[in-house]
C-alpha cells in the first residue's frame, strides 16, 4: 500500500516507531505533534507539522496540504497517576483535543483512523485474560478519556461513516533494534525504563508497589508487548481499513503476563548488573493482573507478535538507553 498517513503524536515513543514501520511498508508518514512530550529528533521518516490537535485551523491546513489516505492518532497525555492529580488536563487534551481533530477529519472527507486506546479502559476486569467485550470500568481519568474517545468514535462512525480501529494496547516496551528511537517519557512512569535507569544509576532505585497481591510472587502482573509489534499492528490496521474493513476495537498484547519481580530479574540477567529496588505499599487503582486475549486482533489483522519474549524487550530497551553512554 502507499499514500500519506498523518500521525498525531508522531514525535512520541510509539508514534515514532509507527512512522518508521509506515515508511518501511511504503507509506509516507507526516508527524503532527506539539512536542509537549515528544522529541523533535524522533521525527526521521517524514516532515513534522508542529502544532496541537486542538488547533482546528492548523489541523485543517495540514489535512488540506498533505491529503492523507488515513490518520494514526497517538497524541495524548499518558500518565495514569498524573491524570488522577490533574483530571482536567487529561480531559482537555485527550478528549477535547481528539474531538477537535475528528471534526477537522470529517470536514476533510473523513479518512479512516487508527486510534491508540489502552487496556486502561477495563479498570479491574472481571475475567482474565481480558477479551474486548469485558466490562469497562476505568479506574483513573486517563482510562476514562480513552473510553470516551472510543465512544465518540463509535457515534461518529454511526453518524458520518468515520471508520476506525481502536487498538487497546497493554504495556508497550522495548525499542527500535537500530536504536534510532526508544522510550523517553518525561515524567517516566513505566516499569522497564525505570528499572534500567536504576541499574544505570540515573535514579537511586525502583519501587515495587505491592508485594502482597494474590500472584505467585506477590507482585503485580502485566502483559508487555514490544513496540515494534505494536507498530506493525498499526500498519496492519491501516491496511485493513484501506481495504474497506469495518470499525473494530482490538486488544494488543502477547497473552503472557510477567510480574514486577520477573521484570527486575530479567533486567538483572540481561544487563549483568544489580537492580536497586525498594518494596512499597500497593498503589490505589493498580489491578493485580492485566493480561490480554489478543485473538481477535490476530484474526482480524492477521497479526501476531514477532518479538514476544520479555528478554528481547528489555535487551532492546537497554541497548537504546546505552546509547546515552556512548556509541
Ligand atoms: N506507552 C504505553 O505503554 C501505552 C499503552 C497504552 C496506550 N498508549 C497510548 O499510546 C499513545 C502513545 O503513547 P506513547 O507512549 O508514545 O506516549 P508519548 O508521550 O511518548 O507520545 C505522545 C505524543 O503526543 C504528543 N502530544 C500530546 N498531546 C498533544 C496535543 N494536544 N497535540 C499534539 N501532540 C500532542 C506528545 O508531544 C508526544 O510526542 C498514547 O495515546 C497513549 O495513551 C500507550
Amino acid at each position: 500500500m502507499s499514500g500519506t498517513v498523518l500521525v498525531t503524536g508522531g514525535a512520541g515513543y510509539i508514534g515514532a516507531h509507527a512512522c518508521k514501520a509506515l515508511a518501511r511498508a511504503g507509506y509516507q508518514p507526516v508527524a503532527y505533534d506539539n512536542l509537549s512530550r515528544g522529541h523533535r529528533e524522533f521525527v526521521r521518516w517524514g516532515p513534522l507539522v508542529e502544532g496541537d490537535i486542538a488547533d482546528r485551523a492548523l489541523a485543517a491546513e495540514a489535512l488540506a496540504r498533505h491529503r492523507p489516505v488515513a490518520v494514526m492518532h497517538f497524541a495524548a497525555y499518558i500518565a495514569a497517576g498524573e491524570s488522577v492529580s490533574d483530571p482536567a488536563l487529561y480531559f482537555r487534551n485527550n478528549v477535547i483535543g481528539s474531538l477537535t481533530l475528528f471534526e477537522a477529519l470529517l470536514h476533510a472527507g473523513g479518512p479512516p483512523l487508527v486510534f491508540s486506546s489502552s487496556a486502561a479502559v477495563y479498570g479491574f476486569p472481571d475475567t482474565m485474560p481480558i477479551v474486548e467485550t469485558a466490562m469497562q470500568h476505568p479506574v483513573n481519568p486517563y482510562g476514562e478519556t480513552k473510553r470516551m474517545v472510543e465512544r465518540a468514535l463509535h457515534w461518529l462512525d454511526q453518524a458520518h461513516g468515520l471508520r476506525h480501529v481502536a487498538l487497546r494496547y497493554f504495556n508497550a516496551a522495548g525499542a527500535d533494534p537500530e536504536r534510532e528511537i526508544g522510550e523517553a517519557h518525561e515524567p517516566e512512569s513505566h516499569l522497564i525504563p525505570l528499572v534500567l535507569d536504576a541499574i544505570a544509576g540515573r535514579r537511586s532505585g525502583v519501587d515495587i508497589y505491592g508485594t502482597d497481591y494474590s500472584t505467585p510472587d506477590g507482585t503485580a502482573i502485566r502483559d508487555y508487548i514490544h513496540v515494534q509489534d505494536l507498530a506493525e499492528a498499526h500498519v496492519r490496521a491501516l491496511d485493513y481499513l484501506l481495504a474497506g474493513g469495518a470499525s473494530a476495537a482490538l486488544n494488543l498484547g502477547t497473552g503472557v503476563g510477567h510480574s514486577v519481580r520477573e521484570v527486575i530479574n530479567v533486567a538483572a540477567r540481561v544487563t549483568g548488573r544489580n537492580v536497586p529496588y525498594r518494596e512499597a505499599p500497593r498503589r490505589a487503582g493498580d489491578p493485580p493482573i492485566l493480561v490480554a486475549d489478543s485473538s481477535r486482533a490476530q484474526s482480524v489483522l492477521r497479526w501476531r507478535p514477532a518479538l514476544p519474549a520479555l528478554e528481547t524487550m528489555v535487551a532492546s530497551a537497554w541497548h537504546w538507553q546505552e546509547r546515552l553512554a556512548g556509541p
